[in-house]
């Protein structure tokens, strides 16, 4: 290949450019404000983001709070187990830790990655007291079969990764990740598919009990200023983070469907090259490509990730090692075999998907695939 390119996974302040003044006028006038904690930007928020999704959300200072907000809702503790995928990002388990609770590993599905149900069925105990089920890289899990497998275990649904998903089969069918299990937890971390500038997160749920107590365990437990009725924790969305959070759901339709076109894009040229497999959409889930993942076979990830490297191509294993084996966890097992979660360690690539992308970069990053593969 001639000339370099240097193209990141993802270069925010050039998503950000097209909005660039509105965000800084959003931002400029909580300054001016003096309201720097809750107050009616938080709140505006928070009504926005309940009238996209369709369900009730209050803001929580990041997607890690969210899931350990829930899961206190849930009065998970010591002797309790919870069943999370082993191939997730650390979060996800690792809150279950902190609440003195047991992780049980179960198993992901080969063809999108989350939570398989079979291995949810072979997993529960009477022990268990909750599932998370990730919705990796931006499409939804099959919470469906996944109740199924749980008899009424509670299920979490932890969508950082997939704001804006949609079920698109059974049941669920027109309802957005996030808003069907008992609860749903989202990440607005800046590279998230809504991302602020900063930490920030929401948690869902369409119960009003459980609202109301994840609401009062994320402001220190209290049912009114200085009335504190149980152990809570401090965390709050920020009102800088609401403000340029607002802006950037302006923007958020637009910007799945620019990640849908350089989908297609990819999917069509990319097609039919045999050392590689393309992300499947289910037949339940749209996807929201928050990644754009492929798997890598024969053994030849390392290889091609150092080819686009060397031609200027950023990209990422999301993720390289089970959290199974990980020195902070790898005191909780599993009574199954994690076949298909330690493959995908082994395989997954993924390639820069966000909004911002040209048409020559992609060009560029489909023709260094294909010089690899030829
Ligand atoms: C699957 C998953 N769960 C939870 C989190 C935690 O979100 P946050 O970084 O906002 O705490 C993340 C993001 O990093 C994530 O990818």
């Amino acid at each position: 290949m001639s000339h370099t390119l240097n193209i990141p996974m993802i270069d925010l302040p050039r998503v950000h450019q097209p909005y660039q003044q509105e965000l800084d006028a959003a931002i400029l006038a909580v300054v001016r404000s003096g309201q720097y904690i809750s107050g009616p930007v938080v709140h505006n928020f928070e009504r926005q983001v309940s009238s996209y999704l369709d369900a009730p959300v209050f803001g929580v200072g990041n997607g890690t709070d969210a899931l350990q907000i829930a899961l206190m809702v849930l009065g998970i503790g010591p002797g309790d187990e919870v069943i999370v995928p082993a191939f997730t990002y650390a979060a996800s388990a690792e809150v279950i830790g902190l609440l003195g609770a047991t992780v049980v590993w179960c198993d992901i599905e080969s063809q999108n990655y989350n939570v398989s149900a079979d291995s949810v069925e072979a997993l529960v105990t009477s022990k268990t007291k909750a599932i998370i089920a990730v919705h990796l890289y931006g499409q939804c899990a099959n919470i469906e079969a996944i109740e199924q497998a749980a008899h009424g275990i509670p299920i979490v649904e932890d969508a950082a990764q997939a704001f804006g998903a949609v079920f698109t089969s059974g049941k669920y069918k027109g309802q957005k990740a996030g808003t069907v299990g008992t609860f749903g937890t989202f990440s607005f971390f800046p590279t998230k598919p809504l991302g602020g500038l900063g930490d920030a997160g929401a948690i869902c749920t369409k119960n009003a009990e459980l609202f109301q107590s994840a609401n009062s365990i994320a402001k220190h437990g209290q049912s009114s200023k200085y009335v504190h009725d149980t152990i809570g924790v401090n965390s709050r969305l920020d009102p800088i983070q609401a403000a340029a959070l607002t802006v950037k759901l302006k923007y958020f339709e637009a910007s799945i469907n620019a990640k849908y076109a350089i989908a297609n894009r990819y999917k069509e040229a990319l097609t039919g090259l045999s050392g590689i497999q393309l992300p499947i959409t289910t037949d339940y889930s749209t996807h929201a490509y928050h990644q754009y993942t492929l798997r890598v076979k024969d053994n030849r990830r390392a290889e091609l990730a150092l080819y686009l490297k060397n031609n200027g191509i950023s990209t990422m294993v999301y993720y390289p090692m089970l959290l199974s084996d990980q020195q902070a966890y790898k005191h909780w097992g599993s009574d199954i075999e994690l076949t298909q979660a330690r493959m995908a360690t082994e395989e997954v690539l993924s390639l820069p998907i966000d909004e911002s992308l040209t048409l020559i970069e992609q060009q560029y990053i489909i023709n260094a695939i294909h010089d690899f593969f030829s």
